[in-house]
Order: C-alpha cells, then sequence, then structure tokens
C-alpha cells in the first residue's frame, strides 16, 4: 500500500538513448522552511517552485492548522503568517503523512509556544524516531508524550516561558538543527546549536533571509551555529531552486543507459547537498557542470549526464555522508554497474530514514544478482560492470519514495525488466517522475 491508497506496482525496461532536458521538481528542504517560515513571520510570503508533492502539501495545510492562510493563486503560493509566537492551537491531529522533515520541523517550530499539538504519520513515520527532536525540545521546556520508543502518534506540550538552549546533536541531522532553531525562534536570548559533522544549512540560510540573526562558525568543537531569539519574521518572495536529490534519478539513468545525453537544468549545488555528484565523477561518469553561475547566494549548474560505460567502484569518503544522505540508494545502483566494489561508510542514518535503506536496498539488489555487504553503519556493492546486471526481480519500496525510484533507473539497465512492488510513494517528492523519465525515452510504466 502506498502512504495515500492503493499499491501502484512499477516496471522499468531496459532502454537506450535518453535524451532530452529533465526539469525536475522545486526542492523538498527548501519547499517545506519556505510554508513554514513563511507561517511564522508577519505579513504574506510569496513562493514559486514550490514542490507539490505530498511531504510538502501536508506541511502546508498543518500550516493552516496552526492559523496562517495558505493558498496558491497562479503559480504562486502565498503563505499569510501569523508571526514568531503566534501559531493557534490545532483543532485536530496534525498528519504529517510520510514526511520526517515535515513532522520535525513542524514540532520545532511549536514547541515553544504555550499550545499542545498532536502529530501522527503513515506506517512509516510512525516507526521513525522522534527522541531526536524531542530531547532537545526538552530543554526549552516542552514535553512529550508519545508511544514507546519515542515514536509518533505523539503529543507535544510547548513550552510557556521558554528557556534558550546549547544543544550540541548527537547525530549529523539537519531536521534535528533545524527544529531546535526554529524553536529557539520563540526563546529569549541566544540559542546554539554545534554539530560536529555539517548538515544542509538552508534553515540557517533562510532564517537569515528572513530577517533572523544566525551565525555560523567553524572551531574545534564542530561547527557552532548561534540564533538570536525573538526576532520579527519579514515574509519573503522566494524562489525554491530545483532539488539536486531529484535531479539525482535522471542523472543516474542517463550514466548507466546505454547511448544517453540527459540535461538536467538549474540545479542548486549547494555543498551541503551536491556530494553525490562529486562521487559520480570520481566513478568514472560522464558528468559536467554547464553555465556554473550563482543565484539567490547559491552555486547554480545545469548537469550534463552521458551514458558511462566505464565506471569504477571507489571508496566513498565517510566526511561526505552528510552532503549525499538521500542519494545513496541510487547511487548503490549506479556502483552495481560498475566494475569493482564500491564501499559506503559513515552511513548509520541510512538505517531510520523512510525505511532502512541499507536493508532495503541490500534486499532488492541481491534479488536482482548484486553481491552486497552490509554492517550497521556501512555496505559495499560489488559491482557487475555494465551489461552484466541480471535484474528480474520485484522489489519492494517499503513506502519508500527513493527506494521506488531507485530500483525502476537500475531497470533501464538490467538483462530483464525490475518490478516494484509499490511506485506511490514517489508522490511524496517526486510526482512527476514516471512522465519525466518516459520523456527523456525510459520504458517506465504501471502495471495492472
Ligand atoms: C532533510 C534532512 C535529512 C534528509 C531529508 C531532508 C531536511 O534528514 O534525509 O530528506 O530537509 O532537513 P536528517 O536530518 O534526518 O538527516
Amino acid at each position: 500500500m502506498s502512504s495515500h491508497g492503493e499499491a501502484i506496482p512499477m516496471i522499468a525496461r531496459r532502454s537506450s538513448g535518453l535524451s532530452g532536458e529533465a526539469h525536475v521538481p522545486g526542492d523538498k528542504s527548501i519547499s517545506h522552511r519556505s510554508l513554514i517560515l513563511g507561517a511564522m513571520a508577519v505579513g504574506e510570503t510569496r513562493v514559486t517552485g514550490l514542490l507539490e508533492g505530498q511531504d510538502v502539501l501536508d506541511t502546508a495545510k498543518a500550516m493552516q492548522a496552526f492559523g496562517a492562510q495558505v493558498e496558491k493563486r497562479g503559480e504562486t503560493w502565498h503563505v499569510h503568517g501569523v508571526g514568531v509566537g503566534g501559531f493557534a492551537e490545532p483543532d485536530g491531529v496534525i498528519d504529517c503523512g510520510n514526511s520526517g522533515t515535515g513532522v520535525r520541523l513542524i514540532m520545532g517550530a511549536m514547541a515553544t509556544t504555550p499550545i499542545s499539538v498532536t502529530f501522527t504519520g503513515d506506517a512509516s513515520l510512525n516507526k521513525r524516531p522522534m527522541a531526536r527532536v524531542t530531547d532537545p525540545l526538552a530543554l526549552f521546556g516542552a514535553q512529550a508524550h508519545g508511544r514507546s520508543g519515542g515514536r509518533l502518534p505523539m503529543t507535544i506540550v510547548g513550552a510557556t516561558d521558554p528557556l534558550p538552549v546549547r544543544y550540541a546533536t548527537p547525530v549529523p541531522s539537519a531536521q534535528v538543527k533545524s527544529a531546535v532553531l526554529l524553536a529557539g525562534l520563540n526563546a529569549p536570548g541566544e540559542t546554539v546549536v554545534i554539530e560536529r559533522e555539517a548538515t544542509r544549512d538552508h534553515s540557517e540560510r533562510m532564517l537569515n533571509g528572513f530577517g533572523a540573526s544566525v551565525t555560523t562558525e567553524d572551531t574545534p568543537e564542530g561547527r557552532v551555529i548561534t540564533l538570536q531569539g525573538q526576532p520579527e519574521l519579514k515574509p519573503q518572495v522566494i524562489v525554491v531552486p530545483r532539488d539536486p536529490s531529484s535531479a539525482a534519478f535522471p542523472v543516474c539513468a542517463a550514466i548507466i543507459t546505454e547511448g544517453s545525453d540527459v540535461l538536467v537544468p538549474n540545479i542548486g549545488l549547494n555543498p551541503t547537498r551536491a556530494g553525490l555528484f562529486f562521487t559520480l565523477q570520481e566513478m568514472g561518469a560522464d558528468l559536467t557542470f554547464e553555465n556554473l553561475r550563482e543565484e539567490g547566494g547559491e552555486p547554480v549548474a545545469d548537469l550534463r549526464a552521458r551514458f558511462s560505460p566505464d565506471l569504477t567502484g571507489i571508496e566513498v569518503p565517510a566526511e561526505r555522508a552528510a552532503s549525499m544522505i538521500d542519494e545513496y540508494p541510487v547511487l548503490s545502483v549506479v556502483a552495481a554497474f560498475a566494475t569493482g566494489k564500491t564501499h559506503m561508510p559513515g552511513v548509520k542514518e541510512l538505517r531510520v530514514k523512510e525505511s532502512d535503506r541499507i536493508d532495503a536496498m541490500a534486499v532488492g539488489l541481491r534479488a536482482n544478482g548484486v553481491a552486497v555487504d552490509e554492517g550497521e553503519d556501512w555496505w559495499t556493492v560489488h559491482g557487475r560492470g555494465h551489461g552484466g546486471v541480471r535484474g528480474g526481480a520485484v522489489t519492494q519500496s517499503h513506502l519508500d519514495h527513493r527506494i521506488a525510484m531507485s530500483f525502476l533507473v537500475m531497470g533501464l539497465a538490467t538483462q530483464e525488466p525490475v518490478r516494484v512492488d509499490d511506485g506511490g510513494p514517489i508522490a511524496t517528492s517526486f510526482p512527476i517522475f514516471e512522465p519525466l523519465m518516459t520523456g527523456l525515452g525510459a520504458d517506465i510504466s504501471r502495471e495492472s
């Protein structure tokens, strides 16, 4: 079953000559933050290029439940915010669907306002750990009452007299960092987050854009991020850049599919997000950054990916993990078509995503004829070279969009077709995946 209805079985068959331009949707991380920060600003924020995937639509609905006005007129989303500390107590339960980012950021945003809010999600989200967020939120004075193991459904009682917090994140997580920063908005004084490994920095950049003061300093302790509490956030006009994590799918498809030459325009290359593209280049992929430029203070390029028959397996540096954490599933597919081993250490976080992504990919890769070794925080894919991957299996997506898309990309270059039990979750982050890929010439379809 997909998160929002009947299962959608899908199949990918061997294809050749993918070509054309792939216009991928807006960035998921920036889309969530645009709605949440817009709802916490005073006045009307306008957003274009918003990802209209289910995850983000669930966040839009949540912001309405907290009292913000959110509506789409023409191509623009209008968010009329209620100001920092202005959230009303929602009448019902907040259902964040499949979205860990949605629920964790919203928990942070409401935790320093004296309201009680009950959160839930789909079967995948209700298994995921929330203590990583509720532990630091407790330091502000918020209380959490959830299921055992810190799982949803969960009620958060926001702090009446919040205290500012200094918190070193025990896991490399932009969601945890962002939840603490959003909670710090309605606390007096300085809230400080320290992260040992730098994770995506969209919250810091966007908070500054909205008029808060956030500084970042690299120290021997790690990256120290300091927010001045209780600012008035000013509404913004936001153009959401296209999502590098979605770009990964047509890029990797072109690299493994014979005769391909695909352009993926306007992709943000923020260093905290772009690790996959450098990894692919190290493996020998024919991937170039064209028309490299700056937009909104971020590096942006058009990605040109061509079929690359001579890929080699590599050691992916552990310190690169945070900058490509969502891309390991599709990287493991590319690794299957490389010669030699691709070793991926330092990736424990993959076990607590929408699914256990090491397990989901390892089981599916093995079923399709690819050997995989794994440990708690590492995995190794034994590449079979171009043309050497059998395919032929039905793989399970485990309510995880990126697992479903990764196996459909794989089926474009395997000897036998690859089936996915449920492509429904793809709609959470990349609702136009199927028409976009078939438009490039990929043989991907739904099975009845
Ligand atoms: C995200 C952070 C990452 C990432 C997720 C989006 C964000 O999660 O996997 O898709 O927007 O902050 P973690 O913070 O759990 O690493």
